[in-house]
């Protein structure tokens, strides 16, 4: 049995380790503001995201341990803090500065559900206290500032000669629309050479401020324009969403290999309308047929973030923008894509890590 000092309960707490890091939380460095007094201890566990989906399994693991190494320990006090690790990208430093991560949300097929996914996701992490943007990068069409209810333009303003856009503001989070800039007629210059430099220009000339993730929503397919976006814009990964059945897997496998060919790592798989509940009679109906997204997940190893099922509210969300997460918090619904928020942000901590990890060890082996 240790002493109750410091180094006593990093001892205990070098044995909980973060279920989806692999590491135990000393060697993480999550374990902040350690205080003893007498034989009462507190301190805070600093998760990666505040949209841990294991919050509570480590904070009790933590006690847990403390309590059998220490049997004459006091109170246990135990703060859950969070600081989001941030994806190391020089040219995603320099053109977003203050932004952690960037998410892209896509799809092979279009009509899947990708924007109201976006949406949900989005205001699912800043409900868990993330700060969150949405970019609507569907240069054929913006349909989120409808789905946010937004009806705005974004403000305008000179900083050092150039101008600068603001961002709009709903439910926590920050919207920007390529859809602003573009004439509804000219979506041309999103072809070719040009538009590569046209999105670099857009996205610097946007003031995000601080945000952990960037999340944005990319024109159905996977052509010349979504292969331009992946490529302009450093990824930390991408969400592909995908109905059940075989025709959007077909197109959801195309998409999966475009992010192969560009390097971006692929952070999960959504799948949306999985299943119809009947209001009336509780039947389940497979109406896209069943499991095509978790299928697509084991064939291509890459995790399965969850399903969301066909629903009236879900639609009526998109239509009146109020996306269902804030207008019906307490539903089956809501909480499902909340559960899908917490997996990804769990799966953007472990790409962080072990990018982290790549690093390093070519920082050690520079000759691998
Ligand atoms: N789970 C769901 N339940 C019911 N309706 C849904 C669900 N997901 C999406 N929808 C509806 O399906 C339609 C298409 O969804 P959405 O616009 O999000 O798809 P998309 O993949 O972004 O489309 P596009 O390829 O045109 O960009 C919308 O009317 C939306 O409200
Ligand atoms: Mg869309």
């Amino acid at each position: 049995m240790g002493t109750l000092n410091e180094s006593g309960i990093l001892n205990s707490l070098r044995r909980v380790e973060d279920p989806d890091l692999h590491k135990d939380l000393v060697t993480l460095n999550m374990i902040k503001n350690l205080k003893i007094d007498g034989n009462n201890i507190s301190f805070d566990i600093e998760l990666t995201t505040p949209a841990c989906p294991l919050k509570d399994l480590m904070k009790n693991n933590a006690i847990k341990a403390i309590k059998e190494d220490f049997p004459e320990v006091g109170n246990v006090v135990v703060n859950i803090t969070s600081n989001v690790r941030a994806h190391v990208d020089n040219v995603k430093d320099a053109m977003l500065p203050g932004v952690k991560n960037t998410i892209a949300v896509a799809s092979g097929k279009g009509g899947v559900g990708k924007s109201t996914v976006a949406v949900n996701l989005a205001v699912a992490l800043a409900k868990d206290g993330a700060k969150v943007g949405l970019l609507d990068a569907d240069v054929y069409g913006p349909s989120i500032p409808l789905m946010l209810g937004i009806d705005q333009k974004p403000k305008i303003y000179q900083d050092a000669g150039s101008s600068k856009m603001l961002p709009l503001e709903n439910y926590g989070i920050k919207l920007m629309s390529i859809g602003f800039l573009v004439d509804e007629n000219a979506p041309v210059i999103w072809r070719g050479p040009m538009a590569s430099g046209a999105i670099k220009q857009f996205m610097s000339d946007v003031n995000w401020g601080n945000l952990d993730y960037l999340i944005y929503d990319l024109p159905p397919g996977t052509g010349d324009i979504q292969l331009t976006l992946v490529q302009t814009i450093p990824l930390t990964g991408a969400v592909i969403v995908t109905t059940p059945q075989e025709v959007a897997l077909i197109d959801a496998r195309k998409g999966l290999k475009m992010f192969e060919r560009v390097n971006v790592p692929v952070l999960g798989i959504v799948e949306n309308m999985s299943y119809f509940i009947a209001p009336d009679t509780g039947k389940k109906y497979d109406i896209f047929g069943l499991g095509g997204g978790k299928k697509l997940s084991e064939e291509n190893n890459v995790p399965f973030l969850g399903e969301i099922p066909i629903n009236t509210n879900i639609r009526e969300g998109g239509d009146t923008g109020k996306p269902i997460v804030a207008s019906m918090p307490d539903s089956e619904y809501a909480n499902k894509i909340m559960e899908i928020a917490r997996n990804l942000a769990a799966q953007v901590s472990i790409a962080n890590s072990t990018q982290r990890e790549k690093k390093i060890e070519i920082f050690l082996n520079p000759q691998r």
